[in-house]
This record gives structure tokens, C-alpha cells and sequence, in this order.
């Protein structure tokens, strides 16, 4: 079962860990049967499928309803569910009472959570602690995006990359069985890397993490229009789908469609009888 995906041992044999997110049925279905080894229902989910122009708004309950959409569509892959900003940003009662909810209802295998700050690092402890597998996410980390002044890259300079560092060594000592790294220089993530024992999961990171993950609105460049330096668009499903809206549109003003091929027909006796 990819349900209990051996994280560590991946790590320790070189073996990179593939991550993309998802966030329904079909998203989540095709990056199982294209044999992804994690998914991350990711609160950009806010951005990418709820049209917001942050992460900011997501709640617990939008998570909860993609998250469950996605274990239907996936339900022998590794699946990691993005605690949103509201969760973490009450009381550490409330916390704990929104993370056993969303991994209660949704069925996943572990959550994540932004940043290293006390509150934080307490939430990944006593999750852990209840047998509820943490990730952790430093570097650009866009639910403080207001704080950190924009989406840019993080850790540039020799102290905020000690800080950062500082930050990784502290979520894996709380219990995070993992480390998502956004947006940072790549000879940082090296040190990271080396330095932890669990496995990092780079996003715009650099090739030296442990596993990769992106957004997959992103690489297949689906419903948006720009996409960060760090994201490959591996296709461009943008341009054929609204091609094929436009020809579908075309086709029913003129008559063209639906034709008697996809049309349903009755007996002409049947017919002839109702105009009796
Ligand atoms: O929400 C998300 O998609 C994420 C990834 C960018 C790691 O947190
Ligand atoms: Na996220």
C-alpha cells in the first residue's frame, strides 16, 4: 500500500520523493494513476481553485470537503492535508480541534503546517504526540506573505539562512516526519538537507531536496496565466481546452451539433403513432 509509504528509508537510499497536489476527484485520480508518491491537498487550493488572491481565507471545511474529494479520487497514495491560516492562528485548543477534524473526516495520512514559531512548533508536538503525522513548510511560506513583504525568495542572506536552519532543526526535533522547502536559495537547501535526518520536499528549493513537489494548476498550466520562475510547465492545458470550449460554442450556434450521431432515435412506428 502507497498509504504507508516508507518517507525515511527514501531518503536514506536516494530514492526521490515525487509530491504534486490536488484538490478533487480527476486531479487526484490522474496523479494516482500516473504513480505520484504523495499528494498534498495544498491550501493553494485557495489560489489555484477558488480564485482568492492568497491562501489566507481558506478554512478548515474547504479543506475538508477538496480533502475528501481527493481520497476518493486516491485512496492508495500518501496524501498530506494543508492545515489553513485560520487554524493556527486562535488557540492551540482550537488547533488541535480543527487538525483531528480534517484528518478524522478526510481519512489522510498527515498534516502540514507553515512556518517554526513557538505555536507552531507546539501544534507539530502535540500532533505527533497524537499519532497524527506532521510536515513541516519553511521558506517562503505564504500564509505570512503580508509579512514577509511579497512572494519572494527567502533565505538570502547568511542570517536568515541560519535562521532558517535554525527553523528545520526545530520542526524535525517538534516530530515532523517532513520538511517542504519554498522558494529558497539552493545551496541552502543543501545544508538542510544534509543537515536533516528527515526528508526535505523542494518547491523552487534548487535539486538538492530529498523529493520535489508542485502545484498541479502550475505544471500543467491550467486556469492560470503566470507561474513563478521555479515552476516547468510539462504541458500547457490551457490553450486546448479553451479551444475545444470555443469550437463547442461555434458548432451549437451554427447547428453543426449535436447531430443525429449523438442523438437518441425511436421506431418511425412509434413516431408515426404519436402524430396519430
Ligand atoms: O499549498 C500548497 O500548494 C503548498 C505547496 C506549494 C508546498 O503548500
Ligand atoms: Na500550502
Amino acid at each position: 500500500m502507497k498509504n504507508r509509504i516508507k518517507l525515511q528509508k527514501m531518503k536514506e537510499n536516494g530514492e526521490k520523493i515525487t509530491m504534486i497536489t490536488a484538490y478533487d476527484y480527476p486531479s487526484a485520480k490522474l496523479a494516482q494513476e500516473a504513480g505520484i508518491d504523495m499528494i498534498l491537498v495544498g491550501d493553494s487550493l485557495g489560489n489555484v481553485v477558488l480564485g482568492y488572491d492568497s491562501t489566507i481565507p481558506v478554512t478548515a471545511d474547504d479543506m475538508i470537503h477538496h480533502g475528501k474529494a481527493v481520497r476518493r479520487g486516491a485512496d492508495d497514495t500518501f496524501v498530506v492535508i494543508d492545515m489553513p491560516f485560520m487554524t493556527l492562528h486562535v488557540s492551540m485548543e482550537d488547533s488541535m480541534k480543527h487538525a483531528k477534524r480534517i484528518i478524522q473526516e478526510t481519512n489522510a495520512q498527515a498534516l502540514k503546517v507553515e512556518g517554526a514559531d513557538e505555536n507552531v512548533l507546539e501544534v507539530i508536538e502535540r500532533l505527533t504526540k497524537a499519532g497524527i503525522p506532521v510536515v513541516g513548510h519553511l521558506g517562503l511560506t505564504p500564509q505570512s506573505v503580508h509579512v514577509l513583504g511579497g512572494y519572494r525568495v527567502q533565505g538570502k542572506t547568511k542570517e536568515d539562512a541560519e535562521q532558517l536552519i535554525e527553523d528545520a532543526l526545530n520542526v524535525q526535533k517538534a516530530g515532523a516526519i517532513a520538511l517542504v522547502l519554498e522558494c529558497i536559495p539552493y545551496q541552502l537547501s543543501k545544508i538542510v538537507t544534509e543537515e536533516l535526518s528527515i526528508p526535505t520536499i523542494g518547491i523552487g528549493a534548487g535539486p538538492y531536496c530529498d523529493g520535489q513537489v508542485l502545484v498541479y494548476h502550475d505544471m500543467l498550466t491550467y486556469g492560470v496565466d503566470r507561474v513563478a520562475k521555479f515552476v516547468k510547465s510539462y504541458t500547457n492545458l490551457n490553450h486546448p481546452v479553451k479551444q475545444a470550449i470555443k469550437t463547442y460554442i461555434n458548432e451549437v450556434k451554427s447547428n453543426e451539433f449535436p447531430d443525429k450521431e449523438f442523438s437518441y432515435a425511436m421506431e418511425n412506428d412509434d413516431v408515426n403513432a404519436l402524430y396519430g
